[in-house]
């Protein structure tokens, strides 16, 4: 779920839908607006897409008014149906609250309120935080919004981003925020809040980031924060590098493609202004004692969906560089099994939106047992970076398609940067050979346009699968997460059964799925890599052509080995082996997104899915 609020000389409406278009990306079961107008709430709501709501507002059009909160949700307590949409109005039409995450002890407070005399419409707990809120405001009789937020905040458990507007206050927006997102954006005579930039982006770059259990008030001129107990508290102002025009499609059909043709331009920023006059790697931003990471005897890479997979990728390129043993896990099963962490270990979380709550509580939990976190996130002013003790920005750009593209690509980049300046630091690596790595990397944008320039040939093919009930992906080494990560896309996307696998571990059970004309893409390590992998996987690919697989291999340019047990073949530019998933995962994503748009589906906003989890 997602929110924005305003307080501005715009029409409240224009900017709220507006804001909750660009937002949508977060979550679209249900949308919802309230703008305060003449002394009362007026508010709309609707299951469905924010399509359904503008349609609302057509047929039954809101007043003109400059002060509202807006909402986008991805259902948690209660189906997304017109009743369970936020705002949530309550105390006879005079508060209304959008609410962002889980109220833990919703159930407790809501007996306490029934036992005084409220009476719910819904199952959420918005509508607790609701009631709550107004039951305070009303008890504490001063006409003090500001203070009741602070003092019903201080009751409730979980994580919550909620907004406010109440008639007793016209031009003005209540904030709170604890495990949930929100920023402040500072216009001229105009004020937003919203989860994230983007939903205040056409009006301003100016933003504040605001703490964890702190409480803003904003007006048309003026903004206030305090803690929950009422004392003065500070935001952290910062601008915002990206504009309008980063956030639209720019004449692709979808973002998604527009992504995926950002992908060059996504690891070049990332790798942009890396090294010093000398040639060496410096991360500025890594603010963790050098001592600190010289003394790491372990790294632990936690992440969820498409980050776990450049976690993946990025375990291969620090071990091999650094020689530091180094696990990945998924961020919810990491944090709920007693891990072995302590001072020497280094948590790295990677998270494109800084918000998914599970790998926040991942990283929280590993600082409690006293280790490290640096965070590998691709937007600026949210959770994860902030708590944790060091961030590596991948500098993406804003990626609004809900399957994630560019940010994996500037993800497996940005941890191949921590791994080589890891092994710099500590003497694992000489400065020529990381110079060399560097240099590989930086021809890397270069290649990855010829992946995308050669995308035709990748879209003949998906439209010609369109109909394919189940289709299987293998790889070895880096090339298995790759085979996670395009089996995860057409999961996503195109709503087809398919699984990745380690190719070696096929004849211990997978292979039992092929028959004839059973689809299966092979991703080939370079030849001239090490230890015979190349030769391994040719000899898997000759194992399910044998027993009727229809192959579509990713190999190098120049590989003739596998020609003869190829389908299909899509080529790669050549590259190191530990660089590859920057080329080989790229025809996977075309294929996903030119199979689902074939399918007529929506793959900016593929069913069920939201962009940002931000509940555990
Ligand atoms: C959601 C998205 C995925 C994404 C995952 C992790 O599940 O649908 O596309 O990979 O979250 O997101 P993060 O923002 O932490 O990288």
């Amino acid at each position: 779920a997602d929110e924005r609020g305003t307080s501005s000389g715009h029409d409240a409406l224009d900017v709220l839908v507006e804001g909750l278009r660009r937002l949508e990306y977060r979550g679209y079961d249900s949308a919802g607006v309230a703008v305060l107008s003449n002394g009362s709430v007026g508010f709309r709501k609707k299951a469905g897409k924010l399509l359904n709501l503008e349609q609302e507002l057509g047929e039954r059009p809101l007043p003109p008014s400059t002060t509202g909160i807006g909402h986008t949700r991805w259902a948690t307590h209660g189906g997304p149906s017109d009743t369970n949409a936020h705002p949530h109005v309550v105390d006879g039409g005079r508060l209304a609250v959008i609410h962002n995450g889980i109220i833990e002890n919703f159930a407790e407070i809501k007996r306490e309120l029934v036992e005084k005399g409220h009476e719910f419409l819904s199952e959420t707990d918005t509508e607790v935080a609701a009631t709550l809120l107004a039951d305070t405001y009303n008890d504490l009789g001063d006409q003090d919004l500001t203070t009741a937020m602070q003092v019903a905040c201080r009751r409730l458990e979980g994580a919550f981003t909620l907004l406010a507007v109440h008639v007793d206050h016209p031009g003005r927006v209540v904030a709170a925020r604890r495990n949930s997102p929100l920023v402040l954006g500072l216009g001229e005579g105009e004020n937003f809040l919203g989860s994230d930039v983007s939903g205040f982006i056409d009006y301003t770059r100016s933003a504040v980031e605001l703490g964890q259990d702190q409480v803003v008030t904003i007006t048309a001129d003026d903004y206030e924060i305090t803690d929950f107990h009422g004392n003065p508290a500070q935001g952290k102002p910062f601008e915002v590098l990206w504009d309008a025009a980063a956030a639209e499609k720019g004449g692709f059909p979808s973002f998604m493609e527009k992504e995926i043709n950002e992908q060059p331009a996504a690891v070049e920023q990332t790798l942009m202004g890396r090294t010093d006059p000398d040639g060496n790697l410096v991360l500025d931003e890594l603010k963790i004692d050098e001592s600190v990471l010289r003394a790491v005897d372990k790294i632990v890479v936690v992440a969820c969906g498409t980050a776990a997979y450049a976690g993946q990728v990025a375990r291969y390129a620090i071990e091999h560089w650094c020689r530091i043993p180094t696990e990945v896990e998924l961020a919810h099963e990491f944090r709920y099994r007693d891990p072995i962490v302590n001072e020497r270990t280094l948590v790295v979380a990677l998270s494109q939106s800084g918000e998914t709550m599970d790998t926040l509580m991942a990283v929280r939990h590993a600082q409690e047992q006293g280790a490290k976190v640096v965070a590998i996130c691709n937007t600026n002013g949210s959770t994860i970076p902030r708590e944790a003790d060091a961030a590596l920005y991948t500098h993406a750009g804003p990626e609004i398609a809900v399957a994630s593209t560019k940010a994996f690509l500037a993800q497996i980049t940005a941890a191949y940067l921590l791994g080589l300046y890891l092994a710099q630091l500590r003497g694992n690596k000489y400065k020529d050979e990381i110079a060399g790595i560097l240099a590989e990397l930086e021809a890397m944008p270069a290649k990855i346009q010829q992946v995308i320039d050669a995308q035709a040939a990748v879209k003949d093919l998906a439209q010609s699968m369109k109909d394919a009930a189940s289709v299987l992906f293998l790889g070895r080494h880096v090339g298995y997460p790759v085979a996670l990560e395009g089996a995860l896309k057409l999961k996503e996307l195109a709503y087809i059964h398919a699984e990745g696998f380690a190719a070696g571990e096929l004849k211990h059970g997978p292979i039992a799925l092929i028959e004839e004309g059973q689809p299966v893409f092979v991703i080939v390590p370079s030849p001239r890599g090490r230890d015979s992998l190349h030769a391994k996987v040719v000899s898997n690919i000759q194992e399910i052509r044998a027993r009727g697989a229809v192959t579509i291999v990713i190999a190098e340019e120049g590989d003739e080995a596998v020609a003869d047990y190829a389908n299909h073949i899509f080529r790669v530019p050549q590259s190191p082996v530990l660089l590859q998933p920057l080329l080989t995962t790229v025809p996977l994503q075309i294929f996903a997104c030119e199979l689902a748009t074939a399918k007529g589906y929506d793959v900016d906003q593929p069913r069920n899915l939201a962009k940002s989890v931000t509940v555990e």
